[in-house]
């Protein structure tokens, strides 16, 4: 046990989990590179749980950061901030909604907390619909609409949440159904659903590709087709877009967008990469959403301008390279890598996923049962070989998660397939 591994123990939550046997110290990154305390250079394809969004260092979000720092570094919401409105501007204009209203925060757990403050109180409810197997943050009401239960540690919760089926295709009752008959189920279970509650569901908050939950998605329109029936009722629709927003599933720039004949979502709420590394949460709403809190509320923190400033740099330089379409062209060569290393593979149950997000089931291949171990041993692996990757899934983490930083060239993406592959192999 190294000593820092050790002081950690000693003094921080035992829930906060690490990775790997000998966990790793990251000192310094460059690209998608990252070297370990150990002078280990490793190719980054996790990038800090998906928050190194364009690459380590880029040099136009340095000196952004440097230059805010060195003018202020901290002003509070209650004056003018100019990177705060300029960011605000450009997110209201991309984010799709009407009329749309930008409140920052510092993480994506307060982004999906104001977003369920601001749906319950237009709403007057507080029973929320959530998705089976969703991740939505730590906090005390993010946790009561997380339906992974690995993920949600009380079932005390200020909210009343109803779970839905549609995001998971590889297990549950609609296992095996073709996209369509899968989203008929769906929306029958949610309209039978709906009939068994009280009136005035505020909302249904989902992520269009589930995150922590092992990147499984519904079929392409599921949410469209939700959201006629919860235009019936009258019930939100927050987009959770903490993992999916900004290019990364390369189709679209927001993950709502595989459902668009549904239009934009009511809410959306973002964070992870738009900072790369500086803390940068939010939610858009309509106004008239955004502004139904009749009390004075400020966040301290959340906007500060030197978070905004990186913001601003680091989505300048995202459209300014289409690292979207890259995350297309370059995910879709990675994901056929990886389908062809995984082929030989009997563990590996499913390679799923679009754009720079790829997930890889395990499961036992004689019971079918999920195969955390074997998730954790193509981690060590895939580590040893100088690949950094996530793992996730159900309440049994049986996932290996790719997604690297959306600048990821060829060369790399072919590189990691193979140290991948090895490491599928060494199952
Ligand atoms: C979809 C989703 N929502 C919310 C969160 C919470 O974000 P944060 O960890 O910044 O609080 C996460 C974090 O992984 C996430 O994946």
């Amino acid at each position: 046990m190294n000593s820092l591994y050790a002081r950690h123990r000693a003094v921080l939550p035992d829930w906060l989990a690490l990775y790997y046997d000998r966990p790793i110290e990251i000192t310094h990154g460059e690209g998608r590179h990252v070297w370990d305390a150990d002078g280990r250079r490793y190719l980054d394809f996790f990038g800090g749980i998906l928050t190194t969004m364009t690459a380590h260092a880029l040099p136009e979000v340095t000196k952004a950061v440097a230059e805010q720092a060195g003018r202020i570094v901290h002003s509070s919401t209650l004056y003018l901030n100019r990177p705060m409105v300029e960011l605000a501007e450009r997110i209201a204009t991309l984010s799709g909604i009407p009329d749309a209203r930008v409140f920052f925060t510092t993480s994506g757990t307060e982004a999906n907390d104001a977003a369920l403050l601001l749906a319950t109180t237009y709403r007057r409810s507080n029973q929320i619909l959530a998705m089976r197997n969703s991740y939505h943050g730590r906090s005390f009401s993010t946790v009561g609409v997380t339906g992974n239960r690995a993920w949600s540690p009380t079932g005390l919760s200020p909210l009343q949440t109803l779970y839905v089926h549609g995001a998971v295709r590889t297990r549950g009752p609609f296992a095996g159904l073709t996209d369509e008959r899968f989203t008929e189920a769906a929306v029958a279970d949610l309209e039978d659903l709906l009939g068994q509650t009280r009136s005035g569901v505020a909302a249904l908050i989902a992520e269009p590709v589930q995150g922590v939950g092992g990147f499984t998605s519904p079929p392409d329109g599921l949410y469209a087709a939700f959201r006629r029936v919860l235009d019936r009722h009258g019930i939100l629709w927050i987009s959770d877009e903490v993992q999916t927003g900004w290019g990364r599933t390369g189709d679209h720039f927001w993950g709502w967008q595989a459902h668009a004949q549904a239009g934009p979502p009511d809410l959306l709420t973002f964070a992870k990469g738009i900072g790369n590394g500086m803390a940068i949460g939010g939610v858009v709403a309509r106004a008239e959403i955004m502004n139904c809190l009749d009390a004075n509320s400020i966040s301290t923190f959340g906007g500060s301008p030197v978070t905004m400033a990186a913001g601003l740099a680091n989505l300048g330089y995202l459209l300014d390279h289409d690292l979207q379409g890259n995350a297309r062209r370059v995910g879709g060569l990675l994901i056929e890598r990886i389908r062809a290393a995984a082929a030989g593979v009997d563990t590996v149950r499913e390679v799923r996923g679009r754009g720079l997000m790829i997930g890889i089931e395990l499961a036992d291949p004689v019971s079918g049962h999920a195969a955390p171990e074997a998730a954790s041993a193509v981690l060590e692996a895939a580590r040893e070989g100088g690949l950094l990757i996530g793992k996730g899934g159900g309440h049994d983490t049986s996932a290996l998660r790719v997604a690297p930083p959306l600048s990821l060239t060829v060369a790399e993406a072919e590189e990691g397939a193979a140290i991948l592959e090895q490491a599928l192999r060494s199952l």
